[in-house]
Parts: C-alpha cells; sequence; structure tokens
C-alpha cells in the first residue's frame, strides 16, 4: 500500500470521531503531500547543486562608469514614473512562525524603533504613506499571512485604523499550510481532533497571490511590478526607483537586490549564474572551496549575498496559475509535538518530523532577463529573527539609530553621538531631498531626537 493510501486510511478513521479532523482531511491538498513526500522524502532532495554556476553579476551600488552613470540617471527617472503612474505595489510576506525570536502574536506587530516603539507593520505603512504623498499616487499593499495570524493581523491594522492607508487599498490573505510528517512520511496529528500543520514557506506566497484574488485586483488597478519584501526587515526600502527602474528597462521577470557578505561563509544565499538565468544557493550548500575563491583583487567571487528583497513582474507571478511552473519543496527537520499510538502527547527532544516549505527564490531560475542590485546592508538590511545578539531585535534598533544618524549628518546639525534619533517613515522617500532640516518638525527630549514631517 502506498504511503498517500496509508495515510488516508488512517486519518479517515480518526477523523470519524472528530468533525475538525474531518474537515482538515477534505482541505489537504493529497496530490501536493505526495509531491512533497516524493521530494523530501522518497527521493531525499537532491534538488541538488546546479552544473556549471559561476558567480552572479551584478549592478554595482554606485555606477562604475560614465555609461553606467547614464543608465542609473535613466533607470531613476523611468522608476519614478513608474511608480507615479500607480503601477507598483508593495507585497510584504508575515506568515512565518517566528519561533526563533518566540514572540506572541504576529511578527509584524512587534515594536521596533527607539523612541515611538512603532510596529513593523507602522513603519512600512508609513513609509508607503510617505511615497503615495511624493508621487501622488495609490500604492496598494498587500500582506500575506497564515491561517494561524490572519485574524491577529487583521484586528492589530483595525484597531490602528489601518494606519491611514484606507482599508480599500489593503488586502491580507492566508498562504497555505503543509501537514508535517515523520521521516517515513506519516501524517502526525497535533492533538486528537488536529493534523500538525505549518505554513507551506514564502515560496507560498506566489500561489497565495494568486488563490486569493490579489493578482486580479492587481490587474485591475493596473499594477505591473509588485516589491516583495519580508515582514521582519525594518530597514527595508519598499519602493526604490533605481531598482524598480532597471527592473523593467531590462524587461526583467524577478529582479533581486544583493548584499556584500562580509565573509566566505555568511549564512546567506548565494547568488549564482547559470547561463542566461540566476539562482540561489544556499550557504550551507555552497562548497568551502567555492566560498573561499577569490577574484584578481583580492575579493571573495561568491560575495552577492541574498537578503530576500526582489521585485515580480505581475505577469511573471501570474504564471504560476495553471500549476505547470512549479517551485520545489524543501525538507526542514524539526520538532514538533505529536499525539502517538496510545493517545499521549509527546513532546520530542530532537527533530522527529519533516515540514514541507518551498522558497520564493526557487522562482529565480525561472524568470528571464534576471537583474540584481547590490545594496548597501548598513542602509537596507537588518533583520529580526532572534531574541539576542545578531539579527535582534537589539542590533535592528541600534542599526535604525544609525543610519538617521548618517542621514542627518549631512545638515551639519551636531548631534552628539549619544543621541538616539528615530525618524518618521513618512520623511523618507523626501529626507535625502529637503535643502533644510526646518522642514522637518524636531521633537527634543532628553537625549533623543524624532523627526517627522507630520504632527
Ligand atoms: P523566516 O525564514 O525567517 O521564518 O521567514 P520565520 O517563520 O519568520 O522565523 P523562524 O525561522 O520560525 O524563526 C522569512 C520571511 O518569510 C516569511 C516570514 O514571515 C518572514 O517575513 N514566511 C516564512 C512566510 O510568510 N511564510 C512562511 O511559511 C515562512
Amino acid at each position: 500500500m502506498d504511503i498517500i493510501e496509508k495515510n488516508q486510511q488512517r486519518i479517515n478513521q480518526l477523523a470519524t470521531q472528530s468533525p475538525h479532523l474531518a474537515k482538515q482531511v477534505q482541505e489537504l491538498d493529497w496530490s501536493e503531500l505526495e509531491s512533497a513526500l516524493e521530494e523530501c522524502i522518497f527521493t531525499q532532495d537532491e534538488i541538488g547543486l546546479p552544473k556549471d554556476y559561476r558567480p552572479a553579476t551584478y549592478f554595482p551600488l554606485l555606477p562604475e562608469s560614465a555609461e553606467q552613470n547614464d543608465l542609473y540617471k535613466k533607470a531613476y527617472q523611468h522608476g519614478e514614473s513608474l511608480i507615479r503612474a500607480g503601477k507598483t505595489a508593495a507585497f510584504t510576506v508575515a506568515g512565518g512562525q517566528g519561533t526563533r525570536l518566540g514572540y506572541d502574536g504576529p511578527k509584524g506587530t512587534l515594536p521596533v524603533t527607539p523612541i515611538k516603539k512603532k510596529t513593523l507593520f507602522q513603519l512600512f505603512a508609513e513609509q508607503i504613506l510617505g511615497l503615495s504623498e511624493k508621487y501622488e499616487v495609490t500604492i496598494p499593499w498587500y500582506i500575506m499571512c497564515s491561517p494561524l495570524n490572519l485574524n491577529a493581523t487583521v484586528s492589530h491594522f483595525k484597531k490602528n485604523n489601518f494606519y491611514g492607508l484606507g482599508e480599500e487599498n489593503l488586502r491580507f490573505f492566508a498562504q497555505g499550510v503543509m501537514p508535517a510528517t515523520d521521516f517515513e512520511g506519516n501524517l502526525l496529528l497535533a492533538s486528537k481532533d488536529s493534523l500538525a500543520l505549518s505554513p507551506n514557506g514564502h515560496g507560498g506566497s506566489l500561489k497565495a497571490l494568486i488563490d486569493s484574488g490579489s493578482m486580479a485586483d492587481m490587474a485591475e488597478r493596473g499594477i505591473e511590478h509588485v516589491s516583495y519584501f519580508q515582514v521582519d526587515n525594518p530597514l527595508v526600502t519598499i519602493l526604490n526607483p533605481l531598482f524598480i527602474g532597471l527592473h523593467d528597462l531590462q524587461n526583467s521577470d524577478m529582479s533581486s537586490r544583493s548584499l556584500t557578505k562580509t565573509g566566505p561563509f555568511e549564512k546567506l544565499g548565494n547568488f549564482v549564474s547559470i547561463g542566461d538565468r540566476v539562482t540561489i544557493i544556499e550557504y550551507s550548500d555552497l562548497p568551502e572551496e567555492k566560498a573561499l575563491e577569490k577574484d584578481s583583487d583580492g575579493r571573495i567571487k561568491y560575495r552577492a549575498g541574498s537578503p530576500a528583497i526582489h521585485v515580480l513582474r505581475r505577469d511573471f507571478i501570474e504564471q504560476f496559475a495553471s500549476g505547470e511552473m512549479k517551485l520545489p519543496y524543501h525538507r526542514a527537520e524539526k520538532k514538533v509535538s505529536f499525539i502517538n499510538d496510545k493517545g499521549d502527547l509527546v513532546e520530542p527532544e530532537e527533530p522527529n518530523a519533516v515540514k514541507f516549505e518551498t522558497f520564493v527564490f526557487d522562482a529565480l531560475p525561472m524568470a528571464k532577463n534576471p537583474l540584481i542590485l547590490e545594496a548597501d546592508r548598513r542602509e537596507e538590511f537588518s533583520p529580526v529573527k532572534n531574541k539576542t545578539g545578531v539579527d535582534s531585535l537589539e542590533s535592528s534598533m541600534e542599526d535604525l539609530n544609525k543610519r538617521a544618524h548618517r542621514w542627518l549628518a549631512q545638515y551639519n546639525l551636531s548631534i552628539p553621538e549619544s543621541s538616539t534619533i528615530e525618524i518618521c517613515p513618512r520623511s523618507y522617500p523626501s529626507i535625502l531631498d529637503i535643502e533644510k532640516i526646518d522642514h522637518l518638525e524636531r521633537d527634543l527630549t532628553k537625549d533623543q531626537i524624532y523627526l517627522t514631517k507630520h504632527a
């Protein structure tokens, strides 16, 4: 008997005693589970390393020739014209479980700014407001949650009056879930009346955008490009005109920002080229000798790491609708509590289960004319992943503060280094344009400076 049949029989039997479990069983996509088991348990991955790959070429942060300078200027203007014409949308993936952080609630509701304690969602909302004001356009915002945090996320936005963006310009939806199995492929029960289910990875966002009607909504609004970012990076620039302009001028299906890795083994996905396509090799999969290879100028060859910031063409995402184009499943071995055959809850101390996830960057090799634009890490990336240390709330807050100091340094305000500065994201799109700091309202208290153009 094959594993799907075995699973179906066992779970159907249990489901007769529980309407909730019966509903879950009915909603389960068995053919999807079959693919996942095949890819991750029976033929044990190996999505494997691509053959004949080389470091991906990328556009440098600053132009390196007069010709490139002209291109960047043209691209910046083009990007601005796309934003102004209402062809761009913001898209946040916020369906993760944030297990490392261990915060009780959707991660987007975590307060992250040093003075006003604004949440991640508020930071993004205010940045979008600032962009809408600068370009005199509505910028719709799509937020992918999971079935586990959708209601809490929507309640948070309602309570905050959608941060002034207008409910009609926001769209919340849940991504799909996948059941966890043991290492043999047997489904696990989280309780007597529920399967152990978890979100199907950020790659689930492409299907979820389609299934939720968000792509149709975008088409109606005339959106052509979708700016993809993760909920846990407070430094992200939501719509970067240069990035969007280059992406469109090159006719790219999917473009990415890159960061220069701090060392050969930094835990970031590595951008590589295969022929005319781009893909990402995870840090754990890049062979050591490759990671250590150097250019003639002494820089490591595989230095372009991924901060998970992309722009995708709407019609590229739509190609995932038919199911013909599909992302592969990855196997994640995790500790998952489960009900054993005797009906007791077991809380394992070692990984005992497989979770099946797809990753959005696996769409890259399917994208035509892919483009990568380098980003300055200090300006664009400082994720909140861990409770303490690297990539924690503390380090991220400090990076926000440091960036604010750098931004204000140009105004000769002689701000002491010890001051804490917070800048309202509504001011971001224009803060580097304005001539005089007096255009901003300064709110000085103790050693704290909060800058905003708005009361
Ligand atoms: P991470 O890979 O950091 O996962 O997600 P996570 O669930 O947030 O945190 P840990 O690993 O449990 O500690 C990167 C981004 O992808 C989103 C997350 O919300 C975050 O913005 N994501 C992840 C989803 O939207 N869905 C998923 O199924 C997984």
